[in-house]
């Protein structure tokens, strides 16, 4: 995508709302690794999807700053519940911050500390997960999380082109190694369909097929 394709977008899909462009701000005046944050396009998709989708129960791996948390609390409908679970408790009071602006607040929950210890806590019965911790996990996140989901929901995968390096064959890092390995589990789960989206580094949009009932 050229620069110029991308203003062209943004300029041709609803604005980013002021809350989300003071966090973004916020957030690269005051954060490393700023550029972690979904942004304007990512966002908007982001809230689109929720809304298609009208889950009851969502969850996300990975909060960072809240950006991405925002963007789908802003697509559910009233009786509608968002968790986050992010690792970084020095983030906690500035993601709190953001999500008290939100008029959802009361139904977005954060949770601090490691996914993979979180995720068996909060139930099942998800309709939505999205999953952007660490690249390392994928496939255990998704290990966990696919039971948890409910037939027919949904499980969106941030960074899965990862740079452009899973088609990189001298790239042999943790990070892609993880993404690779999920890629590849994916694609071979049959209990699942799978779209990637080459949009900024890759989303994978994954559907759980309902059960068919045994005869
Ligand atoms: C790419 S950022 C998330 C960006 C955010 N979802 C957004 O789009 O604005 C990844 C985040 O996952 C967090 N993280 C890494 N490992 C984790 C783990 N094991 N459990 C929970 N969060 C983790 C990192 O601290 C980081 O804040």
């Amino acid at each position: 995508m050229t620069e110029e394709l991308e203003h062209y977008i943004l300029r041709h899909i609803d604005p980013e709302p002021d809350n989300l462009a003071r966090l973004n701000r916020d957030t690269h005046v005051n954060c490393l690794y700023a550029n972690m944050c979904s942004g304007h396009l990512q966002g908007r998709l982001l809230k689109m999807f929720t809304r298609m989708i009208k889950p009851r129960r969502v969850l996300e791996l990975g909060t960072f700053t809240g950006y991405s948390a925002l963007c789908l609390a802003e697509g559910m409908d009233d009786t509608a519940e968002l968790h986050s679970v992010e690792i970084n408790d020095e983030l906690q009071d500035f993601i709190e911050s953001h999500f008290a602006e939100s008029p959802m607040s009361d139904r977005m929950h954060l949770h601090v500390g490691d996914a993979q210890e979180i995720i068996p806590t909060l139930g099942d019965g998800w309709d939505l997960v999205f999953i952007d911790a660490n690249k390392r996990n994928y496939i255990e996140y998704y290990k966990l999380i696919a039971p948890r989901v409910n037939p027919g929901g949904f499980i969106i995968a941030d960074n899965t082109l990862w740079y452009g390096k899973v088609t990189d064959s001298s790239a042999h890092d943790a990070q892609t190694e993880g993404i690779l390995r999920f890629n590849d589990y994916v694609a071979a789960d049959d209990s699942v369909e799978k779209v990637m989206i080459p949009l900024r580094d890759g989303l994978t949009v994954i559907y759980k097929k309902p059960q068919t009932l045994a005869k």
